[in-house]
């Protein structure tokens, strides 16, 4: 689909929900593209819109500016993105995210137990984790990171 109208810094922030000040930072990060007018001010494609909307979530999922630069290589700079080009992407995107998902859903299904950190303060921790023996596989929260308790 052939883009004709530009953006306007204003109306790509106002869509995105981003401050202005966010898309020129996102800009000066190499995560967005805009073409400069005669005039100076930069110009957005709708597209843009899509990527910016891509840079925002992944940053409220806690993903640095680093790693979604990272994901975000493999579309072009100098067009809009198809989507077999989005289709590129989200695979390599899709593993991080279930390997995030399955940490949230340990984190989450074993808060309430012995972790296996080291702080013996739980009763459970004297039957899943005596005398702290987790800390023979390493440190951390063993139990939330792939180590089962001896029992
Ligand atoms: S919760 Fe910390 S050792 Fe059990």
């Amino acid at each position: 689909m052939a883009e004709t109208a530009m953006l306007a810094i204003g109306t790509i922030a106002a869509r995105t929900g981003l401050a202005v000040s966010a898309v020129r930072y996102y800009e000066e990060e190499r995560l967005v593209f805009p073409v400069r007018a005669a005039s100076g001010h930069r110009h957005f494609r709708r597209s843009d819109i899509r990527r910016l909307s891509f840079v925002r979530i992944a940053q409220q999922l806690g993903f640095s500016i680093a790693d979604i630069r990272e994901q975000l290589r493999g579309l072009p700079e100098e067009r809009t993105p198809t989507k077999r080009d989005w289709e590129k992407i989200s695979t390599g995107f899709r593993r991080i995210l279930d390997e995030r998902i399955t940490a949230m859903e340990v984190l989450r299904d074993k808060l309430d137990g012995c972790i296996g950190c080291g702080c013996l303060s739980l009763d459970k921790c004297r039957l899943y984790n005596p005398d702290d023996a987790a800390h023979a596989k390493g440190s951390g929260p063993r139990y939330l990171m792939g180590d089962r308790p001896e029992t």
